[in-house]
């Protein structure tokens, strides 16, 4: 598989757009072909969904960060939130995501608050080779995204959505902290195989020679 070319972090600068993908600029020159690629966004933007079709189509392996807290701890999110509170997970969510970004040739999803800690921030910007996509939609779709996923009956419950009345608080802070920390911005609104798809066409298009 041939590399996407490796963009600017950091300041998101002025976008190019690409149909509805857009990448951040002015793009950084690297020697480091990406190996890992990182899904930021807010809950609902089918992070883990287009994550595992990602991977699959990448013949890469996928690790959803969210899934990697729950098996370390031995509890649900909803629970490690209710005795320890958020800022316990975010220790948690911090260490998993340390552990994730050691993987080689791996998609990941972070959790939709990964971005309020500094120190994540800064991992995933040390982090050679991890390229950072943010899947953006606008709060009311993912919303009702969240509404659906939490009517199905076996859905885990998130307790960042039950808090209704931050909500919106909450995604206005992120939005500035998931643009500064990716290297493309890429609409969420289409279906997560199509998005997946988005994500490889603009590799295809940025196509460096094999290394
Ligand atoms: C959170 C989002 C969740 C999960 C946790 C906290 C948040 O992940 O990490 O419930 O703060 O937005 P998703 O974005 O995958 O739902």
């Amino acid at each position: 598989m041939t590399g996407l070319r490796p963009e600017a972090s950091g300041n998101p600068g002025k976008t190019r757009s690409a149909g509805n993908m857009q990448r951040q600029d002015p793009p950084q020159p690297s020697t480091i072909p990406p190996h890992r690629v990182a899904l930021i966004g807010f809950m609902g933007a089918g992070k883990s969904t287009v994550g595992h079709h990602l991977a699959s189509l990448l013949g890469w392996q996928f690790l959803d960060v969210d899934a990697v807290i729950v098996r370390n701890a031995g509890r649900s999110i909803a629970d490690i939130f209710q005795s320890d509170g958020e800022q316990h997970f975010r220790i948690l969510e911090h260490a998993a995501l340390r552990r994730c970004l050691e993987g080689s040739q791996a998609v990941l999803a972070l959790g939709g608050g990964a971005v309020e800690l500094p120190a994540n921030l800064k991992l995933l910007a040390a982090s050679q080779g991890t390229q950072v996509i943010y899947l953006h939609a606008p709060l009311e779709v993912l919303i009702a995204r969240c509404e659906l996923a939490a009517s199905q009956p076996d859905s885990a419950r998130r307790p960042v959505f039950e808090d209704r009345a931050a909500l919106a608080e909450r995604y206005s802070r992120r939005v500035p902290l998931y643009e500064a920390a990716a290297h493309i911005k890429i609409s969420a609104e289409d279906s997560p195989v199509a998005v997946a798809r988005q994500i490889l066409t603009l590799w295809s298009t940025t196509l460096e020679p094999a290394r």
